[in-house]
């Protein structure tokens, strides 16, 4: 366990530095101030320790072998997937926790698995104009292969979405598709009336959690969804492990997704049979090193404390909120609901007229990493009227002193631009 994180109910971003080697890198110029977590996290000195000690002491396939670190791995992955499943409440983690690739995949498995078998031609889902593109094509798909109907919750001007047109858009729908927090404005949904709305139609909840999960405590039996994907790179984990919670019964109900090894129970060459949850839903070798990987990751934010975790990114982005309003001005807009008990600690940021790709090279020589673009979410872009914009993300690492830096980062693109 990391040595920093002794102080329970309270974050300390600027100690917690020192368990992230990579921000402690030596490099020229300014410290690296990083800013994008959004897209995916850095990882602490345990998660990559948790990592290389299975590769060195006890790396073996899960599933297959009978010999000892074979049976050790099978142990590790496991008591992984627990982990995982305590972290966001699920009931039943050793069979409704399935680890994918990365909440893309689980998004897709969704599609693809649940949607395709119990969906019909003319059937109506449910999707938002603030959705990652991750939580859209796989619909799109879904919809071109059985001519589905897709309709979407707008968004308002305060970056939330119009809830007002829930119980009309919500009618007859078969599925609603929403994500916990953009990954652009940070606006945190409201399940609440969304659950009820659905259940109201007969339809299930497909929760993208990917923003939610790593920054807010989780339990996704009070949230009411039927299914909700997350991903562990972006809460301190590695990459290549993705998560899909369902409820028991919906995955008992849903037919495999990829097929291969290890999702079988029996094969003959005039068909086979699928596994248990969760291995139905996890063909070939998984992700053994990145599920252990993400338990490591999970150990940490629990020893941090969730409820920790989101007080310091509602501190931070109150000062950030703050800080740039007050010395930018009107040069600066930050979209979103810029209300920080009502997001999460995302700023995406236009800057005058810079283009957002122009002002995020301006920023790295100041040593601030932040991505610009549409963050993958393109429809969001056109109902903000914008082709991208910069976007700074917070993490448990942050404090004060990395708002200040991309303060003064953007002083000084202002006085390189205009
Ligand atoms: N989905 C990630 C982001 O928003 C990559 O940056």
């Amino acid at each position: 366990m990391a040595r920093l994180i002794d102080r329970v109910g309270s974050v300390d971003g600027g100690l917690l530095r020192a368990d992230f080697p990579v921000l402690d890198r030596p490099r020229e110029g300014p410290r690296l101030v990083y800013l994008d977590s959004a897209s995916s996290s850095q990882k602490p000195r345990a998660v990559l320790e948790t990592m290389d000690a299975y590769y060195e002491s006890s790396y073996a396939n899960v599933h297959r072998g009978l010999y000892s670190i074979a049976e050790e791995s099978d142990r590790l992955f496991a008591e992984a997937r627990t982990k995982v499943g305590r972290f966001i409440g699920a009931p039943v983690p050793g069979r409704e926790v399935v680890f994918t690739k990365n909440a893309t995949e689980s998004l897709n498995l969704v599609a693809q698995a649940w949607g395709r078998h119990h969906l019909r031609e003319g059937d109506a889902i449910l999707l938002t104009e603030m959705e990652h593109h991750s939580n859209l094509v796989p619909w799109f798909i879904l919809a071109e292969q059985l001519g589905l109907e897709l309709r979407y919750l707008s968004v308002d001007d305060h970056g939330q979405l119009a809830l007002d047109d829930l119980e009309r858009l919500a009618d007859g729908v078969k599925l609603i598709g929403v994500t916990l927090m953009s990954n652009v404005l940070g606006t945190i949904n409201p399940l609440g009336p969304i659950v009820e709305a659905a259940r109201a139609n007969g339809a299930i909840v497909v929760g993208d959690g990917s923003q939610y999960v790593p920054h807010v405590p989780t339990d996704v039996t009070a949230l009411g969804c039927d299914f909700l994907a997350f991903t562990g790179h972006k809460m301190l984990g590695p990459t290549g492990i993705g998560v899909l919670w369902g409820r028991e019964e919906l995955l008992d109900a849903t037919p495999p997704f990829l097929g291969g090894g290890s999702m079988i129970r029996d094969v003959r060459l005039d068909g086979y049979e699928p596994n248990e949850l969760p291995w139905k839903f996890e063909a070939g070798t998984p992700p053994i090193a990145e599920a252990i990987g993400l338990g490591a990751a999970v150990d940490y934010l629990q020893a941090l404390g969730m409820d920790a975790v989101r007080g310091h990114e509602i501190d931070l982005t109150a000062y950030a909120l703050d800080t740039l309003t007050r010395r930018h001005g009107d040069a600066i807009v930050i979209h979103g609901p810029r209300e920080p008990c009502r997001q999460g600690g995302l700023l995406s940021i236009t800057y005058k007229d810079v283009h957002p790709h122009d002002l995020s090279q301006v920023l790295d020589q100041a040593g601030v990493c932040v991505r610009a673009g549409h963050h993958c979410a393109k429809p969001l872009m056109r109902r903000l009227g914008v082709s991208g914009t910069a976007r700074a993300s917070l993490y448990v690492y942050n404090d004060e002193s990395d708002v200040d830096a991309l303060a003064e980062a953007l002083t000084q693109a202002e006085a390189l631009f205009f």
